[in-house]
């Protein structure tokens, strides 16, 4: 089994991802700057697992550290996720998300090489596709032309990779290029925790039913849609924290690979509020309001490639997304707090 570093390891779908790689036998080291995350996720892991990870509290900008954290453990690969994301405030601070997402990039790439360490699986997004790739999204599209500075540094970033590998044949990196991630882990001891008004559907609606904010906007009846509202690509975040172990297995072949993670399948937001509604008998009041600027319309996966090469499946059913959402928003009505 191998020793992992895991960026941004405190973080949502990073700590789902560090209780799988430790159910499958992996040793974990985190590295996270808790800009977006809460220390108390770690005794939380260890509450599922037995074993509280090994935990780093530093900056992947940190050239001086991370070479610290490659001399003190013998890492064999590492999985990415640390990194800004929310698109309304990458438009409102661009220098901050670039600077953040790929030159953190930059300065993790050029420590592991300086550490003999060419193994990497970095946290992409289905946003690098552009707004006008044609739907489903497959991996042979041409990376498009995001319309946020958080969509771009995704783009940006699988470029350089790219270029490293094209550069040097020891570099293997698998790309995931993750659709929407909700749900929590079952036990309902971690989930996702976003500080202040949630920019995303599942948190917003959750929040919503626990009596925390009024009602739902729905952003947009007047799509070209069935029901007129938009369609995404909604997976489970234990599915998608299984991928990322089953990615590994991509680096035994160097090169970038780029994987879609997905359902494969498209669910509208009226239909979500319909679903979360149905499973938790709680009321989600919502209105219709204007359209978001820079959402699009439909899309969703061809996640064909990653069924074929990773025998890797986002199996969980909408029930299921919802039941556990709702287990972890309940049973931890402020968060971490
Ligand atoms: P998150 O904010 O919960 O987790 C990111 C973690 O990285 C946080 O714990 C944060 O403290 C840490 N971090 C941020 N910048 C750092 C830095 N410079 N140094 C060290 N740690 C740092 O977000 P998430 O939803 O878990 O997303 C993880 C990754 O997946 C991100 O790169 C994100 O862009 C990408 N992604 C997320 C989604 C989604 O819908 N959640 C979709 C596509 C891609
Ligand atoms: C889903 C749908 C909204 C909130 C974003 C990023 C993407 C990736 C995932 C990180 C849309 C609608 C939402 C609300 C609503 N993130 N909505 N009312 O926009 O598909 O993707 O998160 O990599 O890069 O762009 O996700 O959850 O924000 O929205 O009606 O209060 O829900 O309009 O149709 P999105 P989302």
């Amino acid at each position: 089994m191998a020793k992992i570093l895991v960026t941004g390891g405190a973080g949502y779908i990073g700590s789902h991802t560090v209780v799988e790689l430790q159910a499958v036998g992996h040793d974990v080291v985190i590295v996270d700057n808790l800009v977006n995350s809460n220390p108390v996720v770690l005794k939380r892991i260890a509450n599922i697992t037995g074993v509280e990870p090994a935990f780093i509290e530093a900056d992947v900008r940190d050239a001086d550290a991370l070479a610290g954290v490659f001399s003190s453990h013998k890492i064999d690969a590492v999985i990415h996720f640390a990194g800004l994301k929310a698109v309304g405030e990458s438009v409102e601070q661009p220098l901050r998300y670039y600077e953040n997402n790929v030159n953190g990039t930059m300065v993790l790439c050029q420590a592991m090489a300086n550490a003999g360490v060419f193994k990497l699986v970095f946290s992409s997004s289905a946003t690098v596709y552009g707004p006008d790739a044609p739907v489903p999204y497959e991996e042979s599209m041409p990376l498009g032309q995001p319309s946020s500075p958080y969509g771009a540094s995704k783009a940006m970033t699988e470029r350089m990779l790219a270029d490293l590998c094209a550069s040097d044949a020891r570099w293997a990196v698998a790309a995931l290029r993750y659709f929407n991630p909700i749900g929590a882990h079952e036990s309902g001891l971690i989930g996702e925790d976003p500080q202040g008004i949630p920019n995303n559907l599942m948190p917003f609606i959750s929040r919503v039913a626990v009596g925390k904010l009024e009602e739902l906007s729905v952003f947009g009846g007047d799509y070209d849609t069935p029901d007129g509202t938009c369609i995404r690509d909604y997976l489970h975040v234990v599915d998608l924290a299984a991928g990322h172990s089953r990615s590994l297995m991509a680096l035994d072949n160097p090169g970038l690979h780029a994987f879609n993670l997905g359902a494969g399948k498209g669910v509208s937001v009226l239909e979500m509020v319909k679903a979360f509604e149905a499973v938790t008998g709680k009321p989600v009041p919502y209105k219709i309001a204007p359209r978001r600027q820079g959402d699009l319309p439909a899309f969703w996966a061809n996640a064909e490639k990653a069924k074929r090469e990773l025998a890797w499946e986002a199996g969980s059913s909408l029930e299921k997304m919802m039941a556990d959402t709702w287990r972890w928003q309940s049973t931890n009505p402020n968060g971490y707090e």
